[in-house]
This record gives structure tokens, sequence and C-alpha cells, in this order.
């Protein structure tokens, strides 16, 4: 009896030497485990004379909740231990330089693209998307392109099929005049492919198309749109453009836009009044309504820029080159 009241005290003591929660389930062993003190006590009861069982067994059945609880608050004071002795290790030291984190950057291209849209949002342009590929109908046939034009050719043009990897930005001429009545004024940025590789000419390239219809647009306005376009663009109010004659089967009078640069004149795009079968094409009355479209390099433009003389680095993936253009 009294050997048993000891019990909770020798369980109290052996708990708290233990410093892990491998060693406390090895104490606890002894006493409420299989072949434990307290277990023991339990089989022997039953060689008690009847009356005393009853007040024997409450008495270990509370001296074994007692141990229980001993060893739970030991075993929660442990993993407490545990936990704060990991905090303290893991402890961030605020002094140490940070971890950079790589921020990536816009392609010069798109740096390119995303000034051309402010620019030319400014005085009024919105912007228009089309399909990269494209149906025969949109990239020529409604822009007046007849079959035996050579852009046709296989070896301009890439074909899938039936379909086309849109040659320029004019089919969104014809996509947007079809679903909107003038006034129109919109630029459509964007990508387009011709079987073309060499320093100066990607397979893959972007323009940017113009387009304004309204009742009196005319090609002073045409003029003054991309002389201002180009004049903010490179920063440079002295930038002059010239129009040579030229010809578009969608445009007429035709002409190839030059500028003024170093002295000398650079070709940036094709342009003109916008024909009046294209017009009808996208059911709009060349009767009462007239304009202009053109279409611009962005590449080009971009060289310019940025004073860069050779196209290809533009898509190599080259971070040497991209980074040039982080900001
Ligand atoms: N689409 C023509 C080209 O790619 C350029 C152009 C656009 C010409 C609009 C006239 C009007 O060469």
């Amino acid at each position: 009896m009294d050997q048993l009241k000891d019990l909770a005290d020798q369980a109290q003591k052996a708990f708290a030497k233990c410093q892990t929660v491998a060693e406390l389930d090895h104490a606890k062993a002894q006493f409420i485990g299989k072949s434990g003190v307290i277990t023991d006590a339990m089989k022997q009861l039953s060689q008690l004379p009847n009356n005393e069982k009853p007040k024997m067994g409450a008495l270990i059945n509370e001296i074994k909740q007692n141990i229980e609880s001993l060893l739970n608050s030991r075993k929660d004071q442990i993993n407490l231990e545990v936990m704060e002795e990991q905090l303290k290790s893991d402890k961030i030291d605020v002094t140490l330089p940070g971890l950079k984190q790589a921020q990536g950057s816009l392609h010069p291209i798109s740096l390119t693209l995303n000034r051309i849209e402010k620019i030319f949002a400014s005085v009024g342009f919105g912007v228009a998307q089309g399909p990269e590929i494209e149906d025969d109908y949109h990239n020529f046939t409604a822009l007046n392109i007849p079959e035996s034009h050579p852009a046709r050719a296989m070896h301009d043009t890439f074909y899938i099929g039936e379909l086309v990897l849109r040659t320029h930005t004019s089919p969104v001429q014809v996509r947007y005049m079809k679903e909107h009545q003038p006034p129109i004024k919109i630029i459509s940025p964007g990508r387009v492919y011709r079987v073309d590789s060499d320093a100066t000419h990607s397979p893959m390239f972007h323009q940017v198309e113009g387009l304004w219809v309204d009742d009196k647009v005319s090609f002073a306005n045409l003029k003054g749109v991309v002389q201002n376009f180009l004049q903010r663009f490179f920063e440079d109010d002295a930038l002059t453009i010239r129009f040579r004659p030229s010809f578009f089967p969608f445009t007429e009078p035709s002409a190839e836009i030059d500028m003024s640069w170093n002295g000398g004149w650079l070709e940036i795009g094709g342009c003109g009044m916008v024909h009046p079968e294209v017009l009808s094409q996208a059911s709009i009355d060349p009767d009462k309504f007239q304009g202009f479209a053109f279409g611009l390099g962005v590449e080009r433009l971009t060289m310019l820029k940025f004073g860069i003389n050779d196209l290809r680095p533009f898509f190599m993936n080259d971070l040497r080159f991209l980074r040039q253009f982080a900001r």
C-alpha cells in the first residue's frame, strides 16, 4: 500500500530526468506499461479478499491517472522546450544580404509597341486586333490583291492548308471596317510572317497598321499623322518625311514613307488612300467616305531608336542583349 503511494513521487522524479519524448516513453513503460508496476498491482488485485478489492482498485486507478497526467504535462514541457530551441536556432539574421529576385523586363519590341500605342492614342487612335492565322480572303482577296500577285506564292507566304500566316497587318483593316462604319480611327499592331530570313529579315516580324476613314480624311492628314508620330517617337521636332510614289493593290494612290535620318532618307513603311474597292468589300460606301492606311515596320523603328544594326538578336533570347533594355 505504502509502496503504491510512493509511486506517483517516483514517477514524477523519473519523468523530470527525461529530456526527450523517447526517454519519456521508456520511463512510462516502467510504471504504466504492459509489465509496469501499476499493471502488476492490477493483476494482484484478484488475490485480495473481496472486501478490500474495491478500495484498492480505486486507489490504483487514482495513482494511474495521477501518473498519466504527470506524464502528459512533462511531455508538453519537453515539446515546448524543443520548439523554443528550434525557434532560437532558426532565428533569421536580418543583417544578411537578401536573396535577389530575378525580375523580368520588357522586350525592346514590346517597349516600342507600347510607345507606338501611347502616341497614337494621344491623337485619338484606338487599337484593333486581328488573327495571325488568316484566310486567303482577308489577307489577299478583300485587299484587292489579284490571284497572280507574287505575295500569294508559296515562296513568299506560309500556308497552313487553306489558311495563311498573315503576311501583313492590312487584313485587320478589312475585319474592322466590316464591323464598324466611319468614323474609323485605329492602329493595329502585331506579328506578321513571310518566307524570308537574313540580317534584315526575320520570318516573323511586327507591323503597325494605321487606318483613318471618315468623310474628308485626306492625304494631307496622312502626312500630318505619320510625321507627328515619328517626331514624337524619335523625340525630334526637325524630323521630316517624304512620300515616294509606289503601288499597293489596296490603296490608290500609294506611296512608300521615307523619313529623314542622318542627312539621308530611310524607308519605314507603305501607305496610301484606301482603295474604293476595299471600302466596298467592307460595305463602306466609297462615294461617301474616304481615308488613308499605312503600315510601318516595328523592328526598323526599334533598331533606329536604340541604335541596333542587326535584326536577328531580337529573336534569339540572348539575355546579354535583352538586359540592355531593362529599366
Ligand atoms: N501592307 C503593306 C505591306 O505590308 C503596307 C501598307 C499598309 C501599304 C497600308 C499601304 C497601306 O507592305
